[in-house]
Parts: structure tokens; C-alpha cells; sequence
């Protein structure tokens, strides 16, 4: 395989889906899927798989197939997620747990299981898909806020441990855009969130299609550690 092999999870959602679109000439595919469907067709260049991201052995199985699929993976992008809407006193720990288990422990063990790999071929990247929650709160998403800021730490760790192996992993903390999750939250809500998002508008997934495409190649190799604020100018 000349082009680089790039794991995407979370191929079947909102982002996932324009990710791997936005992707598909540059790259081979690794799309990945736990319930859903993948929209871009499996060939010489695109390969779809299946797993729940919920524990570690499905995580370290992914990862496997993959290599045997293509050979090698250089690039992980961490994007499945869940957000499970709640007060705090009122959350369950069934949607605690689950939450961080995709949202978090997730991009710990696929990273785990992807970075023997890269460190042979010395040139890794990891992205983590963050939230702009991870950064401000917002009511009723403590857990979703708490894995997506974990995510942060997780990145900056990971950042520092393989800054000399030719790998670098940085986070995107995306504010709000118009595809994905997005759906699932009421119009009136979606309007207060407008409103306070200096551009007045959603995000565009092309700005994050780009950003990661950019994040995959040489152009940022001296780039590490950050989170990278894909957000209107929210918190500016
Ligand atoms: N859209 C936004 O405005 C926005 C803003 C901030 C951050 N983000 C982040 O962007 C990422 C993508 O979000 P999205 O908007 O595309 O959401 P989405 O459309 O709801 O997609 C969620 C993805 O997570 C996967 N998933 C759910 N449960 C899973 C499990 N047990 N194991 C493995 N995968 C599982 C889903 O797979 P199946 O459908 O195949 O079940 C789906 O592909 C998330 O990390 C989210 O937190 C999005």
C-alpha cells in the first residue's frame, strides 16, 4: 500500500462520514462502524470494518484486522462518540460509564494498539475529536465534558512519549457544526447556541475535513500536543 492507512472510527456518523469523503483520494481508508452504515464503498483503497468501541478487546481487535487488511496503520483518528444528555444528579451510571468508555477509554486503547505499529515505521499521527464542552461545560453533558477534557490529557501525554518516535498526536476541540450529534439537540437550544457563537452560524465539516487532512502529512510534523480550536470563535 503506497498511501498512508488511516483508521477513522465513527466512519458511519455525521463527521465520520465527511472525513472519509474528504479523505478517500489521498489516503486508504479504514472505516469504521459499530451499529450504522459507511457511506463510501469498499475498494483497492477503502476497507470497512466493525467493532464496539465499549471495551478493550474489541479495540485491540479493530486494530489487528486493520494491520492484516493493509499492512500497516498511520494514522488514528479518534472520533466515534456518544453524548448522553442528563443533569448530574440525575445520570446514570450506565450512561457514565458508557460514555467514557467510548468517548475516552476507547482512544486510549486503540492509540495502545496502533502505536507499536507506528513506532516501527517511525511516523505516526493521532487525532483525537475533542469538544469545546471539554473547555467551557455545558448543562447536562458532565460526562460527555469530562471524557472529551480526559481526551485533552490523554493527548498531551501521548504527545510527550512519542515526540521522538516520529509521532505526533494532537486533539481537535470542534464547536458546533452542522452535521452528527448536532441532530439530536432541540431547535430552540441549537438557537441559543447560535447566538452565542461570535460567527452567528454552525460549523462547516469541510473546516474540519481540512484540518485533519492538513494534521495527516508532513506539513505538520513540528506540530504536537495542542488542541487545535475549531469553533467560531467561541472562547476567543
Ligand atoms: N457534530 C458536532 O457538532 C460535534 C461537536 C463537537 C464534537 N463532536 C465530536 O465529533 C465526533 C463525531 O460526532 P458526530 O457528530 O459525527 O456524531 P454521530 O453522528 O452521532 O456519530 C457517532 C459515531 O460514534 C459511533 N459509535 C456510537 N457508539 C459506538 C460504540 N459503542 N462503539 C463504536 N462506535 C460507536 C457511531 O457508530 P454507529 O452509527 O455505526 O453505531 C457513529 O459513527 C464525536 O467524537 C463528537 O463528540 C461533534
Amino acid at each position: 500500500m503506497d498511501r498512508k492507512v488511516v483508521l477513522i472510527t465513527g466512519a458511519s456518523g455525521g463527521m465520520g462520514r465527511e472525513i472519509a469523503k474528504g479523505m478517500k483520494d489521498q489516503f486508504a481508508l479504514a472505516l469504521h462502524a459499530f451499529s450504522g452504515n459507511i457511506h463510501e464503498q469498499q475498494s483497492e483503497t477503502i476497507a470497512h470494518f466493525t467493532a464496539d468501541l465499549r471495551n478493550e478487546e474489541e479495540c485491540k481487535r479493530l486494530i489487528d484486522e486493520v494491520v492484516k487488511h493493509f499492512g500497516r496503520i498511520d494514522i488514528l483518528i479518534n472520533n466515534a462518540g456518544i453524548s448522553k444528555s442528563a443533569m448530574s444528579w440525575k445520570m446514570s451510571s450506565e450512561d457514565w460509564s458508557e460514555t467514557l468508555s467510548i468517548n475516552l477509554n476507547a482512544p486510549f486503547y486503540l492509540s495502545k494498539y496502533a502505536i507499536p505499529h507506528m513506532r516501527q515505521h517511525e511516523w505516526g499521527r493521532i487525532i483525537n475529536i475533542s469538544s469545546v464542552v471539554a473547555q467551557s461545560g455545558f448543562i447536562g453533558t458532565s460526562a460527555y465534558a469530562a471524557s472529551k477534557a480526559g481526551l485533552l490529557g490523554l493527548t498531551k501525554t501521548l504527545a510527550k512519549e512519542l515526540a521522538s518516535s516520529g509521532i505526533t498526536v494532537n486533539a481537535l476541540a470542534l464547536g458546533y457544526f452542522n452535521v452528527g450529534m448536532i441532530a439530536d439537540v432541540p431547535e430552540d437550544i441549537q438557537a441559543e447556541i447560535i447566538a452565542e457563537i461570535p460567527m452567528k452560524r454552525l460549523g462547516d465539516p469541510q473546516t474540519v475535513v481540512g484540518t485533519v487532512s492538513w494534521l495527516s502529512t508532513e506539513a505538520s510534523d513540528y506540530i504536537t500536543g495542542q488542541t487545535i480550536n475549531l469553533n467560531g470563535g467561541l472562547l476567543s
